[in-house]
């Protein structure tokens, strides 16, 4: 392992911090353990960031044995890094890992393992008000399987990438497409793990919609195809009036952490937060739609568009949208006082 000093002997890496999107950009370390069926995994390292080697009989590359999280790191005015919530990933890799049959890390080592990533690749760290550090925990099973069964190991790592706006919009509104062909998640499917194997099966009706000029897809429940599910990377709200609702969490909705605190954040607000079957046929009433999730952040809805009928929606500095975003930054950035224990400094 690299001793500390080597991580940061310049403050910040040769990087263009104004024109940072989400794209992969490598950094120097990434953290590594391995545990064995009948094991718990013990003290990972810090190490070079590089290839990994894999059986070609992976449990992951075979029969999509694996998880993911994203959180972000922020770089404080005074120089120190800011986690938001860390341990709630942690809580979600722990519950995915029992729906996959998997050894999960303990929510103090994911932690632990996440301060020692943003540590060592801290000068990949964006200067305040630029964006993120993007931690990206992987739990896949590296074991070599044949048959359908349970990896006999199981490889749990952390890289980053500096990062700033999802979307290629950037900051401007995004135009949704409502997907009506093809389902996100099936009833008492894994819709609410966060496993790898629920993202590439949104590519072609992502791709399509992007084809099209849209931002991105907006999902219905696979049983009616009436009420709203999520947007492939994030989840969804409406607000009219006072009320901001959201999709509950029913098993095939993702239980995202920005979703979370944003429900949260909104009640201090003094709004009245709905969790909650969310009729597609809504949208045509609602003020404002948006989108949160880690990677989007807070992101505002500028239309949507169901069965060839375009409906927009407020947006703008004026907006509940714009209200709750700022505060969620400033929350994240240490910019507004933290009064629920939700940030971790390193
Ligand atoms: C995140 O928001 O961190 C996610 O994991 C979504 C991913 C598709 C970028």
């Amino acid at each position: 392992m690299p001793e500390p000093s080597a991580y940061c002997d310049a403050e910040y890496a040769d990087v263009d911090w104004d024109s940072l999107g989400f794209g992969l950009m490598p950094t120097d370390y990434m953290y590594i353990t391995k545990c064995s069926e009948d094991n718990n995994f013990g003290q990972g390292q810090i190490s070079r960031y590089g290839n990994i080697e894999l059986s070609p009989s992976a449990g992951v590359l075979n029969y999509a044995q694996g998880l993911f999280e994203g959180t972000k790191a922020y770089r404080k005015e005074n120089g120190h890094l800011l986690l938001f919530r860390p341990d709630q990933n942690a809580i979600r890799m722990k519950m995915g890992a029992e729906r996959m049959c998997m050894i999960s890390p303990s929510v103090d080592q994911f932690v632990d393992a996440l301060k020692q990533t943003a540590l060592a690749n801290k000068r990949w760290t964006p200067p305040p008000g630029k964006g993120a550090l993007y931690l990206r925990p992987l739990l896949i099973g590296s074991g070599p399987v044949l048959g359908l069964a349970p990896a006999p190991e199981y490889t749990f790592l952390i890289y980053a990438s500096p990062v700033c706006n999802y979307f290629k919009e950037g900051s401007a509104p995004l135009n949704l497409y409502v997907e009506e062909e093809f389902d996100r998640a099936s009833l008492r499917g894994t819709g609410s793990t966060k496993t790898i194997s629920n993202y590439a099966p949104v590519l072609k009706a992502q791709l399509r919609a992007k084809n099209r000029g849209f931002s991105d897809v907006l999902y219905l429940d696979s049983v009616t195809k009436n009420n709203l599910e999520e947007v492939s990377s994030c989840n969804i709200f409406i607000a009219k009036g006072n009320v901001i609702s959201t999709p509950a969490t029913n098993g095939t909705i993702l239980a995202g952490i920005t979703r979370k605190t944003i429900l949260e954040i909104a009640h201090d607000h003094g709004y009245q937060v709905e969790e909650r079957i969310v009729p597609v046929d809504e949208l045509v009433d609602a003020d404002e739609v948006f989108c949160t999730g880690t990677a989007v952040g807070v992101a505002p809805v500028g239309s949507i568009t169901y069965r060839d009928r375009r409906i927009d929606f407020k947006t703008g500095s004026d907006t509940i949208c714009q209200e709750l975003y700022s505060s969620l930054v400033g929350i994240q950035t240490g910019l507004i006082e933290d009064k629920k224990g939700w940030v971790v400094e390193i």
